[in-house]
């Protein structure tokens, strides 16, 4: 095995904690992962929130689209008891702190990969960024920009890299922001790229576990074209030892601790 794969909280300690919650990303923090991943969508007053699906309904006890709501009302619901009833926690548990099952503004992620005193990375992936005409790449770099990781200066690298399933927003976010690292996630890898090359502008590529599982030698090909690749969703030992041995550079788990756990097994 060469260099360990960094280790990447998909949407937090997700196994475990509510999923996009700052409970979930602080349990990724203190098991030592290298990064956290998040999933980007926009509300109707034009915030950016951590949330992966369109609807609300799975992760909070309200309902709806998300982009037709406000920031207000969607900090007015429960992001947490779906995942554990509060009603269910025996009178020994610590009951969880209300405020870290909020809704998560990207904001305040920002804020905590800032503020965790020591290098995380922080994977942000877009999602359905087509529908808006690419306004939720530029709400993403001004907000970047407040952190000064849209356009980071020579000699220094951004914590940050965006990710898609579509190449159009990738290369979106490239213009309004050239040095800023971006991955292509791919759940099939379309024929002309089956040698590891990627589109202009993109830095690294972003396979399913099915992909690299099927065809490892998609992981070097990769690296001959000098693209890192970063693998999702792997969550058992076998699957991390599997990616640690081909060569993957990171991966990212709903089970920090344990792909953590297991790498570092001698
Ligand atoms: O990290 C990539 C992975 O998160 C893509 O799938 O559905 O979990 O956002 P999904
Ligand atoms: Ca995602």
């Amino acid at each position: 095995m060469g260099k360990r794969p960094s280790v990447v909280a998909h949407r937090g300690a997700s196994e475990v904690s509510p999923e996009h919650t700052l409970a979930a990303y602080r349990r990724a923090v203190e098991a030592g992962a290298d990064g956290l991943e998040c999933d980007v969508r926009l509300t109707a007053d034009g915030h950016l929130v951590c949330v992966h699906d369109r609807r609300i309904d799975r992760t909070s006890n309200g309902r709806g689209v998300l982009s037709t709501m406000r920031l207000e009302e969607l900090d007015s619901f429960d992001w947490g008891s779906w995942k554990t009833p509060w009603a269910d926690l025996d009178d020994e548990a610590e009951l969880p702190d209300p405020d870290l099952l909020k809704v998560l503004t990207l904001e305040r992620l920002l804020e905590t990969v800032r503020d965790a005193g020591r290098p995380l990375e922080l994977a942000i992936e877009t999602k359905h960024p087509t529908r808006y005409a690419g306004l939720v790449e530029r709400r993403l770099i001004e907000m970047l920009d407040r952190f000064g990781w849209a356009h980071p200066k020579i000699g220094s690298e951004s914590p940050v890299r965006v990710m898609s399933f579509s190449w159009l927003s990738l290369r979106r976010m490239r213009v309004m922001a050239p040095g800023l690292r971006t991955v292509l996630l791919m759940d099939r890898v379309p024929l002309r790229f089956r040698d590891g090359s990627l589109p202009t502008g993109v830095s690294y590529a972003g396979p399913s576990l099915e992909i690299v599982t099927a065809h490892p030698e998609f992981v070097d090909r990769a690296h001959k074209h000098g693209h890192q690749v970063h693998v999702w969703t792997v969550n058992t030992e076998q699957d991390v030892l599997h990616c640690a041995d081909i060569g993957v550079d990171a991966i990212i788990s709903d089970r920090p601790e344990l792909a953590l756990n297991t790498l570092a097994a001698p």
